[in-house]
């Protein structure tokens, strides 16, 4: 099946059968937050400073049911959201699900991301998660999303990783075996799939690593067909996915999962080879990371039109001028354990918790230093943790 248009169409019937994904619809803005789909928390990810307009255009390129997109337009109250998709009936659950939060703030067409250009103007932010490796050509891809993003916009990019999914694409044959000419009816690819993993015995490396990893969510049927019957999937690795990110032409600004590519937490115990990774490039540093900790099953990462510069408030003079904001994205506060943006445990010193407290949006840096004993790169440190957002 290699002609790009026998791809799509089989690609669109398998979302039909089983939209994707297949999340309850509900009457109220959905639970919790992403900061990936939050304007402010994703800039400030990217810059180190709060962006200087909320009024942007984001779009949500291949966007299945609509649960991105459905916090994109809720936590984004400013934003007016686009939703592309390839597939009319994960399009539909979108509409629905949207009308029915009151997510209004957004349009949805039946589109190709390959033909996004009939979509005038230009986006602030773009996410695009969980689709270019089921396109026949993610370059020419992502390359159109990139014609699409405006100056200092953001492009956020979630696609396969090969050494992490070594078992499902075992599964994924053996199922297309089994099938023999019924390739295509995916609901006879979920049966077929089902018997194999009821069938093979306990101790199975297939069977163990299903249930350690994905158990849960592949009870569901959507996510079972969407993992093991796919017809069409390409992996990548750190290689292969600097490739499709130099072709885009975009700056690459990082990885949204960076506590992963850590060597730290890998080599932490073994300084010597830490010291002889500093002399490795950026890509040769992620490439032992993920040789090292094969789990990894994604890249997600966010990419960049210039210009786009990093504030590291290096300038003593301008740090105390900002009037900080405690991160949107935290939950537990007022505490002093509280989950973070990315939903990880930080315990604060009773001087950090106590600098956030006076944290009012109002109050300069210089003024709520008078009262909380801090020096200045313990402010940087309290920023680089995303626990503040600082304003240019
Ligand atoms: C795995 S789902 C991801 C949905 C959503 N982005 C999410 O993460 O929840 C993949 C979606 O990409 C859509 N898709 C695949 N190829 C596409 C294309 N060329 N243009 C637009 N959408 C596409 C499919 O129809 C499907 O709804």
């Amino acid at each position: 099946m290699s002609n790009p248009q026998t791809i799509s169409n089989a690609v669109a019937n398998l979302y039909n059968t089983y939209p994707f994904p297949p999340e309850p619809l509900l009457d109220e803005p959905p639970p919790g937050y992403n900061w990936r789909w939050h304007w402010t928390s994703a800039y400030n990810f990217c810059t180190g400073e709060k962006p200087t307009h909320q009024d942007i255009r984001i779009l949500d390129a291949g966007c299945g049911t609509g649960v991105g997109t459905e916090y994109l337009v809720h936590l984004n109250p400013e934003a007016s959201v686009v939703g592309i998709d390839l597939s009319p009936g994960p399009l539909e659950v979108a509409r629905e699900r949207c009308q029915r939060s009151g997510a209004a703030r957004v349009e949805f067409h039946h589109l190709s991301l390959f033909d996004v250009e009939q979509i005038p103007g230009e986006f602030d932010l773009i996410n695009c998660v969980g689709v270019l490796h089921h396109t026949p050509d993610p370059i020419g891809g992502i390359k159109a999303l990139a014609k699409k993003l405006a100056p200092g916009g953001l492009l956020h990019v979630f696609v396969y990783g090969e050494l992490g999914r070594w078992e499902i694409q075992l599964m994924q044959k053996a199922i297309a075996l089994l099938q023999g000419d019924k390739r295509g009816d995916y609901r006879d690819g979920v049966n077929v799939g089902r018997q194999v993993f009821a069938s093979l015995p306990e101790n199975n490396r297939l069977v163990q690593y299903e249930k350690r990893r994905w158990g849960m969510e592949n009870m569901r049927d959507e996510c079972f067909a969407d993992m093991y019957v796919h017809p069409q999937e390409i992996d990548y690795n750190v290689e292969t996915v600097f490739e499709l990110i130099d072709a885009s032409g975009l700056d690459f600004v990082g990885f949204s999962n960076s506590g992963f590519w850590d060597i730290e937490r890998l080599l932490g115990k073994a300084p010597e080879l830490i010291e002889r990774a500093k002399s490795f490039s950026e890509r040769q540093l992620y490439r032992l990371i993920e040789l090292l900790d094969p789990e990894i099953s994604h890249y997600e990462f966010f990419l960049s039109r210039p210009p786009l510069t990093r504030n590291t408030w290096s300038d003593n003079a301008a740090l105390m001028e900002t009037i900080p904001e405690r991160h949107p994205c935290m939950e537990g506060w007022p505490g002093k354990s509280i989950f973070n943006y990315d939903y990880q445990v930080v315990k604060l010193s009773d001087a950090e918790f106590e600098f956030l407290q006076a944290c009012d949006a109002k109050s300069t840096v210089a003024e709520i230093l008078t009262n909380v004993q801090l020096d200045l790169d313990e402010i940087r440190k309290i920023q680089q943790k995303q626990l503040i957002i600082l304003s240019k």
